[in-house]
């Protein structure tokens, strides 16, 4: 089990590494006060969505232009981008209304004792 800390400038937040899943933090902390969080890891900008009792992650950056969907308003599994409004399925990456028409890229999550787990996709 090889164990780094990545250093994140821009949030000023560390986490670690371990086996490819970045640690982000307790669920409890990270949506305290919204239920869509960013975060860059390796120099990506992720965002996290809580729906129910998962975590999702995608790539934060709007597929149609430079917005973060982690700063729009989510509902029922869908993130309204707040710049131009188009949809997105935070379950799927799925576009689902103009002018959103490219999916967005998804990654991998676990939660593992109220402790949330990313792993990037290439
Ligand atoms: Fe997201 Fe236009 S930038 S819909």
């Amino acid at each position: 089990m090889n164990t780094i800390v990545i250093r994140n400038a821009s949030a000023m937040t560390d986490f670690s590494l371990v086996d490819g899943w970045y640690e982000i933090g307790a669920i409890t902390d990270i949506f305290a006060e919204r239920d869509c969080r960013g975060v860059e890891l390796a120099g990506e900008k992720i965002g996290l969505f809580h729906v129910d009792d998962e975590v999702l992650a995608l790539d934060d950056i709007c597929t149609h232009g430079a917005a973060l969907l982690s700063d729009g308003d989510m509902e029922d599994g869908e993130v309204e981008c707040p710049l131009h409004a188009g949809l997105v399925d935070v379950r799927t990456g799925r576009a689902l209304s103009a002018p959103v028409t490219r999916d967005t890229r998804r990654h991998d999550t676990k939660i593992v004792d109220d402790r949330l787990f990313v792993r990037l996709q290439a």
